[in-house]
C-alpha cells in the first residue's frame, strides 16, 4: 500500500464527516488525499467544499480513486453500494462502518480478492478522541492492518473484538456519548441549581469527564479504586457517590446497555 493512500467516502453523512474530520484536525490525511459520494450532489458537493476534499459524483468514481474504501451509508444500502461497485473491489482495503454488517456478511456479498473489516466508529472521532472497534476477524493482510492502524490511530483507541463481542462493544462506544452528554447535562444542571454559570457548568463537567477517562487510560486504575481515591471518610464525595447509589446509577447504566442489547437480538 501506498504511504499517502486515497481514501474514498461512500455514503458522506454524521460518520464519515466525523472520520474525515478528524483525520484533517489530526493531520492523518490531507484533504487531496480524500473524496467521498453521497445521494445528493448539493448537500455533498458543500460538505466536500467545506473541508477541501474531492466530491465524486458515482461510488465508482470513488472506488477508483482510493486505495481504502470506507463503506459509510446506512445498513440497508450496503447490499446495494457494493453491488454498483463489485468489479473495482479486489485488491482495495474496504472498511464498513456499517452497524450490524460482520466479517461474515461481507465474505456472503463481496467479491473474493476484497479485503475487508468491519468496524464501529463512535463520533467523538471528529476531535481525534474516538473509538474505533474493529472486528478481529478480518481479511486485511497484515501490512494493510498496519496502514488501517496508523491512519486511524491519530484519532482513535482502536479495539479490536471477537464478532460475538462487536454489537455490545458497538453499544458501549457509540451509544455510550449519549449516556455520557446525559451525565454531564445533569452535573451541570446539579451546579447551576446552586448558582455557578452555565457555560462554566458545562465546561467543568465535560472536561472533569473527558480528564477521569484519560486518567484510568494512562494509569489502567481500577474504577472503583479511582472512586475510593476521591473519597475520603467521612467526607463530602461519599456522600454524593451515597446518593447516587440510593438513585440506582450504577444499575441504570446497566440496564441502559441491557435494554439497548435486548433490543438488537
Ligand atoms: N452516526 C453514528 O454515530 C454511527 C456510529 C457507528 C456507525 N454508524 C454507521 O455509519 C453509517 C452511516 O450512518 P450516518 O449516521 O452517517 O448516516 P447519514 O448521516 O444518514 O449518512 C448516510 C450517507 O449515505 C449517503 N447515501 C445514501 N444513499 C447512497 C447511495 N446510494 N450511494 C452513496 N451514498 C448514499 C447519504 O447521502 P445524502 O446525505 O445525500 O442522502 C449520506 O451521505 C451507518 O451504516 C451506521 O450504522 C454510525
Amino acid at each position: 500500500m501506498k504511504r499517502e493512500m486515497t481514501i474514498g467516502f461512500i455514503g458522506f453523512g454524521n460518520m464519515a464527516q466525523a472520520l474525515a474530520d478528524g483525520l484533517l484536525l489530526k493531520g492523518a490525511a490531507k484533504p487531496e488525499q480524500l473524496c467521498a459520494c453521497a445521494k445528493h450532489w448539493d448537500k455533498l458537493e458543500a460538505a466536500a467544499a467545506a473541508r477541501n476534499i474531492h466530491p465524486c459524483r458515482t461510488a465508482t468514481e470513488v472506488a477508483q480513486r482510493a486505495d481504502l474504501i470506507v463503506l459509510a451509508v446506512k445498513p440497508y444500502l450496503i447490499e446495494e453500494v457494493t453491488a454498483s461497485i463489485r468489479d473495482l473491489l479486489p485488491g482495495k482495503v474496504v472498511v464498513s462502518v456499517a452497524a450490524g454488517w460482520n466479517f461474515e456478511k461481507y465474505q456472503a456479498i463481496l467479491p473474493s480478492g476484497t479485503h475487508h473489516i468491519s468496524t464501529i466508529p463512535n463520533t467523538p472521532v471528529s476531535v481525534g478522541e474516538g473509538i474505533i472497534v474493529c472486528e478481529s476477524r478480518h481479511s486485511l493482510s497484515e501490512e494493510e492492518y498496519e496502514a488501517f492502524e496508523a491512519l486511524f490511530s491519530p484519532i482513535a483507541v482502536i479495539q479490536p473484538v471477537e464478532t460475538s463481542q462487536l454489537s455490545v462493544a458497538g453499544t458501549l462506544s457509540g451509544c455510550g456519548p449519549a449516556f455520557a452528554a446525559m451525565f454531564i447535562e445533569a452535573l451541570a444542571d446539579g451546579a447551576v441549581r446552586h448558582g455557578l454559570t452555565r457555560a462554566a457548568a458545562y465546561r467543568l463537567a465535560s472536561q472533569m469527564v473527558a480528564g477521569t477517562g484519560k486518567l484510568q487510560l494512562a494509569t489502567g486504575a481500577h474504577p472503583g479504586a479511582m472512586k475510593d481515591a476521591v473519597c475520603s471518610p467521612g467526607g463530602t464525595t461519599i456522600v454524593g457517590v451515597s446518593a447516587l447509589e440510593e438513585k440506582g446509577f450504577r444499575g441504570a447504566v446497566i440496564g441502559a446497555i441491557d435494554a439497548i442489547e435486548s433490543r438488537r437480538s
